[in-house]
């Protein structure tokens, strides 16, 4: 704790020390005659992790590549297995996030990798941590911290998302096993208001998370999901997400939050899933950047989408039309879906497959690199890989 050092004449009301990072306003006096309110300048808020967060933030950043989200919790993680027939074991777990992380030539293309708590612990049937295959390709570690979601009392059937407690203490341990980045996915519903508290508690949390994470080492991944769920138009879309993102960084700069050491995860400016309106890919593009210019600072190094039940084909496309004009900001990709759902298919839990599969997840993570340097083409693509994955109420 740093005392602080006053100029003549001044002095705090009542002896305090202040946090070493903090900075704002304080109220002080003169012991005569008239008492007057000053601004005093403390140092700007100075984190020991500050550099590594920049660092880490904007490596993840980095041109034509983005982050392949593989943090199912083990209940997700069964949905997606049951989807090829296979038990969900810890084993049939391990052999899927191996045939993940160790795909050849994967960090071309793919920055981050987002790990579930078990795969962060977990090594491959060969003995090496998944954290060890991550680094070896030049992807950064990074790991889901949120709790989930839970009904949030008093709203319009909306949730929030659990996990606060005790969350200091799971991000140093987090950063000691190798994690260098975490995810926190709230959500929001358009169908459901969204109600003044739901968006006030989803930005709050995200605060909060985001504050502890950076105390800890971790460049926190900040993600409030407006779900597609809904037959809204796209216009309302966009009202729904300037108000979430405002909020959002209101309390991230209320909880002094290093914004060049955060990364967002948005929803794409899409019509609700059930809206009969559909957009194309230029004009989801000219929604969202409009409503991105307008609510995030160019301090924040990366934009990296989430693909919340989009195909394959049509989350690149539209990240490509993201990437026809330069940004303030790297605008890429963290899809979960939009990168794994041909990979699953093409591995079908059979070892003979994992090749195959590794091969089907280079095509898709290849793909997304284009698209975020805007060279991407759709010709060629998979039937199968324009079959959206929309599912009404997704839990993650
Ligand atoms: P989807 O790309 O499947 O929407 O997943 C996003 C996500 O939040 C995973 O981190």
């Amino acid at each position: 704790m740093a005392a602080v050092g006053m100029s003549t004449g001044l002095a705090l009301k009542q002896s305090t020390t202040l946090k070493s990072g903090f900075c704002g306003t304080a109220v002080v006096s003169h012991s005569a005659p008239a008492p007057k309110a000053t601004n005093v300048a403390f140092a700007v808020r100075a984190g020991g992790y500050d550099e590594e967060l920049v660092k880490t933030a904007s490596s993840i950043a980095s041109k034509g590549r983005g982050i392949l989200a593989m943090d199912e919790s083990n209940a997700t993680c069964g949905k997606r297995l049951d989807s090829i027939g296979l038990d969900n074991t810890e084993a049939n777990r391990q052999a899927y996030r191996q045939l993940l992380v160790t795909t050849p030539g994967l960090g071309e293309y793919i920055s981050g990798a987002i790990l579930f708590e078990e795969t962060l612990y977990q090594s491959t049937t060969d003995g090496r941590t998944m954290v060890d295959c991550l680094n070896a390709q030049g992807i950064v570690p990074g790991i889901k911290v949120d709790k989930g979601l839970v009904p949030l009392t008093g709203s319009n059937d909306e949730s929030w998302c659990q996990g606060l407690d005790g969350l200091a203490s799971r991000t140093a341990a987090y950063y000691k096993q190798g994690a260098r980045f975490a995810k926190w996915r709230t959500v929001v519903s358009i169908p459901n208001g969204p109600t003044e508290l739901a968006i006030t508690e989803a930005a709050w949390g995200l605060a909060r998370y985001a504050s502890i994470c950076q105390d800890n080492g971790l460049a926190p991944i900040v993600e409030p999901e407006i779900l597609l769920d809904g037959d809204h138009g796209i216009d309302r879309t966009l009202e729904v997400a300037e108000r979430v993102w405002s909020k959002v960084f209101y309390f991230l700069a209320e909880n002094n939050v290093l914004f060049e050491g955060i990364l967002l995860k948005p929803s794409m400016v899409t019509p609700g899933a059930e809206c009969s309106q559909r957009a194309t890919p230029e004009q989801v593009a000219e929604y969202t950047l409009k409503m991105l210019k307008r609510r995030v600072p160019p301090a924040v190094p990366g934009i990296m989408f989430l693909s919340g039940g989009q195909s394959e084909v049509e989350a690149t496309l539209n990240l490509n039309a993201m990437n026809q004009s330069p940004n303030p900001w790297h605008v890429s990709f963290s899809y979960a879906r939009a990168l794994q759902n041909s990979v699953l298919k093409a591995w079908q839990g059979q070892p003979e497959n994992v090749e195959a599969a590794q091969k089907a997840l280079l095509v898709r993570a290849k793909a997304n690199s284009l698209a975020q340097l805007g060279k991407y083409s759709a010709e060629g693509e998979a039937e199968e890989a324009k079959q959206g994955m929309f599912v009404k109420g997704y839990t993650y």
